[in-house]
C-alpha cells in the first residue's frame, strides 16, 4: 500500500479483517460450530457494514464486537434450542409444509396473560395451529402503546401479562406441542421511555445519536418535504417536538421514536436484543416495519436500499449465533417493494398484504380478475422462502395493489382506492361490510378500513353471503401456498368490537375495532350448527383438516388457471402426477365454467372438501361465493 493514502476501516478485501475477528473469537473460547458459521458468514456481515458504515472509522471494532457478542449468545444458548438449530438444518424448508398453519392473538385480550395462553395450547393443537404470533408483550408505556408497538424494554415482558421467564418456559411448552413461537422484533423505533430514548435526549455520551434529534425545524422540514405521513391523526409529518423544543423522528405515534441505524452502535445494541429473544426460544422474529429503518434526505424514507443491507446484516448475525430462526418480513407498501425484502439471506417469510386486500377487492365488485393477475403475476417467490397468507391482521387494510397492474383491467388507482375504502366502512349503497375508516387524510384523501372479517365480509349486517365469504377468504389464504395465518377469533365469526371508542386510550385509533377479546360464547358455540360461530368454525376446520392432507399444498408453486368467467379466480397447486385445481366464485349468484375451459383435465376429479369424485367434462357449476378443491389429473 502506498504511503499517505488513507485506510478505510472496513477494507474493501475484507480477508484480513475476517482473520483477525475470527482469532479473536477463538482465542476468547469460541466452539468449533461457531467458528464455522462465523467463518461463512463474515465475509458478507463484513461487505454489508461497509456498505452501511464505511465512512466510519470505528466500523471494523463495531464488527468485531457484533461477532464478540454472537460469540457470547451462541455460548449461553440452551441445548434444547441448538438441537433445535440442528434440526431446522437438516429441514431447511420445514415451514413450506402443508401441515404449517399460522393463529395470532393479543396475549391480554385473548388469554389474561402468558399463564392463559399456555392454558390455550389444547386448543391451538385442536385447530392443527404450528405456529402462533404473541402479539407484542414487551414493557410499554401506560395508556396508549400502540397495541405493545412502543417497548419500553426488550428484556421485560409487560408485567400485566407475565414474565421473560414465563415467556421462555412457554415457548418450551409450544415447541414440545408442535408449535413454533413467533414475537415482533420491533426495531424501527422504540419508546419514549426506553432507556436508550430517555439517554439521548438527555445527552448521555454514547446515545446522543441513537435517535434523529434536531435543534429546530431546518431539517425536519427538509425531510418531510419527501416523507409520507403514516399516522395523520397523531400528528402532521414524520417529526414530533420534545418539550425543550428540539424535534425527534417519530414515523408512526408521538411517543414511537426512529432509531438512528446510520450509528452502528444502534445496530450493535439491537442485534443484542434480537440474539436476546432467540435465546428465550422464540423461533420466528415477524420484523416490524422494517420499510422505515433507514432514512435519507430527499428521499421517501422507505424501503432505501440500506434498509435491505440492514436485514441482511442482522440475518447475518443470526445465523451465526441462532441459525434455526425466521425472519418474516412486515412490509404493507407497493407489490414490488414487498418482495424485494423476501430472500433466504433477507427474510425468508412475508405478509402477503396483495392477496389480503385483493381478497376484499374481489368480493366487493364481484369481479375476481385483479386477485387472478395477482396470484400469476407476483406470486412467484425466490426458492427457501414463503408467503404467510392472511385473511386480516390486526392491522387496517390498505389497497396496496399497483396502479400500474389495475390499469391494464381498465381500473384506475385512486377512484378504485375511494370505493373500496366507502364500500367497506358502509358509505356505499346495499354494501354487506361494517368497517370503520383508519387515519382518514381529508388533505390526500388516503383512507384504510378495519374489522373483524366476520364484520367486513356481511355477517354483522346479516347479509346472506357473509358465512360464504367468510369461509372463501380463508379457503383461498389456506390454499394458495406458504403458511396461512389466521386471526384467532375470526375463525368463529367473531364481529367488531364498538366499545373502543369509550376507552381514551383506544378511541383515536379504529384498528381497536377489530382486536376484541376473546369471544368465549362463540368459542362455546364452535360446534352448535345453529350458531355463524359453529357453521363458520365446522366450515374452516373442515378445510385446515383437508389441507394438512394435501400435499399439492405444500411450497409455494402456482399455476394461473383463467377462466372465461370474470368472477371466478383459479389457479393449480401442482404436485407429483397430480394437481389441486382451486376455483372462488366471488359473486352473488352460481356460475358455471365450462366444458372447454377444463378440457385439458381428464374428466374424473375429486373434491377435497367432500371427498366425493365428480365429473369435469361437462363443465362446472360453482355457487354463489363458493369454493372448489378439486384433486385433478392434467392430460
Ligand atoms: C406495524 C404494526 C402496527 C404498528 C406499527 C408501528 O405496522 O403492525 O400495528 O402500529 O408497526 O410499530
Amino acid at each position: 500500500m502506498r504511503q499517505g493514502v488513507v485506510v478505510p476501516q472496513l477494507r474493501a478485501d475484507s480477508a484480513a479483517d475476517v482473520s483477525r475477528i475470527l482469532r479473536a473469537a477463538r482465542a476468547a473460547g469460541a466452539d468449533r460450530s461457531f467458528l464455522a458459521r462465523a467463518e461463512a458468514q463474515l465475509p458478507r456481515l463484513h461487505d454489508l457494514f461497509r456498505r452501511l458504515y464505511g465512512e466510519r472509522t470505528d466500523g471494523v471494532e463495531r464488527l468485531a464486537s457484533v461477532v464478540d457478542l454472537a460469540r457470547r449468545s451462541w455460548a449461553e444458548r440452551p441445548a434444547e434450542l441448538r438441537a433445535l438449530d440442528d434440526a431446522r438444518a437438516a429441514d431447511p424448508t420445514w415451514f413450506e409444509s402443508e401441515r404449517m398453519l399460522g393463529g395470532v392473538c393479543y396475549v391480554d385480550r385473548y388469554a389474561g396473560g402468558l399463564r392463559g395462553i399456555r392454558d390455550q395450547i389444547p386448543y391451538f393443537r385442536e385447530l392443527g395451529l404450528s405456529y402462533v404470533h404473541l402479539m407484542p408483550l414487551f414493557e410499554s408505556p401506560e395508556g396508549n402503546s400502540d397495541g405493545g408497538y412502543a417497548v419500553s424494554s426488550y428484556r421485560r415482558v409487560n408485567p400485566r401479562l407475565g414474565t421473560m421467564a414465563e415467556l421462555a418456559e412457554l415457548a418450551g411448552e409450544f415447541r414440545r406441542a408442535g408449535i413454533s413461537l413467533v414475537v415482533d422484533f420491533i426495531f424501527n423505533h422504540t419508546s419514549n421511555e426506553h432507556e436508550w430514548a430517555q439517554k439521548a435526549v438527555a445527552g448521555v455520551p454514547g446515545y446522543e445519536d441513537f435517535y434523529l434529534i434536531f435543534p429546530d425545524r431546518t431539517m425536519p422540514d427538509a425531510y418531510e418535504r419527501t416523507t409520507r405521513e403514516i399516522f395523520p391523526d397523531d400528528h402532521p409529518g414524520s417529526f414530533v417536538q420534545l418539550p425543550d423544543g428540539r424535534w425527534i423522528w417519530a414515523t408512526f405515534y408521538h411517543f414511537q421514536w426512529d432509531l438512528n441505524y446510520a450509528e452502528p452502535a444502534v445496530f450493535e445494541a439491537m442485534a443484542g436484543e434480537m440474539l436476546f429473544l432467540a435465546n428465550q426460544g422464540v423461533e420466528v422474529l415477524r420484523m416490524d416495519a422494517v420499510a422505515f429503518i433507514w432514512k435519507q434526505l430527499g428521499t421517501a424514507c422507505e424501503s432505501l436500499p440500506e434498509a435491505h443491507l440492514l436485514l441482511q446484516a442482522f440475518n447475518a448475525v443470526l445465523a451465526m449465533a441462532a441459525p434455526g430462526l425466521l425472519f418474516k418480513s412486515e412490509a404493507i407498501v407497493h407489490p414490488d417493494e414487498v418482495v424485494s425484502y423476501i430472500s433466504p439471506e433477507e427474510c425468508q417469510i412475508s405478509y402477503n398484504p396483495l392477496q389480503m386486500a385483493l381478497t376484499w377487492e374481489a368480493l366487493a365488485t364481484r369481479d375476481g380478475r385483479l386477485l387472478q393477475q395477482a396470484l400469476e403475476r407476483r406470486h412467484t417467490l425466490p426458492a427457501g422462502t414463503a408467503w404467510v397468507n392472511y385473511v386480516r391482521s390486526h392491522d387496517d387494510i390498505g389497497w396496496t395493489f399497483a396502479d400500474e397492474d389495475a390499469a391494464e383491467l381498465g381500473i384506475e388507482g385512486y377512484p378504485h382506492r375511494r370505493f373500496l375504502n366507502d364500500f367497506y366502512v358502509g358509505r356505499h349503497d346495499g354494501t354487506f361490510a361494517r368497517g370503520v375508516p383508519f387515519q382518514e387524510n381529508p388533505r390526500t384523501g388516503d383512507a384504510r378500513v378495519t374489522g373483524t372479517t366476520a364484520s367486513l365480509a356481511g355477517i354483522e349486517a346479516g347479509d346472506a353471503g357473509g358465512e360464504d365469504r367468510v369461509v372463501l377468504a380463508h379457503a383461498l389464504a389456506l390454499s394458495t401456498g406458504g403458511i396461512p395465518l389466521l386471526y384467532l377469533g375470526d375463525e368463529v365469526a367473531q364481529l367488531n368490537d364498538y366499545s373502543y371508542a369509550d376507552d381514551p386510550h383506544e378511541a383515536g385509533d379504529s384498528r381497536w375495532v377489530h382486536r376484541p377479546h376473546r369471544p368465549a360464547q362463540n368459542y362455546a358455540d364452535r360446534r352448535d350448527a345453529a350458531t355463524p360461530a359453529g357453521r363458520v368454525f365446522s366450515r374452516l376446520a373442515r378445510l385446515i383438516a383437508v389441507r394438512r392432507e394435501t400435499r399439492e399444498f405444500a411450497g409455494n408453486t402456482l399455476i394461473g388457471f383463467g377462466t372465461p368467467v370474470a368472477s371466478v379466480v383459479g389457479f393449480l397447486r401442482p404436485g407429483a402426477g397430480s394437481a389441486v385445481l382451486v376455483l372462488a366464485n366471488v359473486a352473488d349468484g352460481a356460475v358455471h365454467v365450462d366444458a372447454l375451459t377444463l378440457s385439458g383435465l381428464e374428466p374424473d376429479a375429486v373434491d377435497l372438501v367432500s371427498g366425493e369424485e365428480i365429473g369435469v367434462a361437462g363443465g362446472l357449476d360453482i355457487p354463489a361465493h363458493g369454493v372448489l378443491w378439486l384433486r385433478v389429473t392434467l392430460r
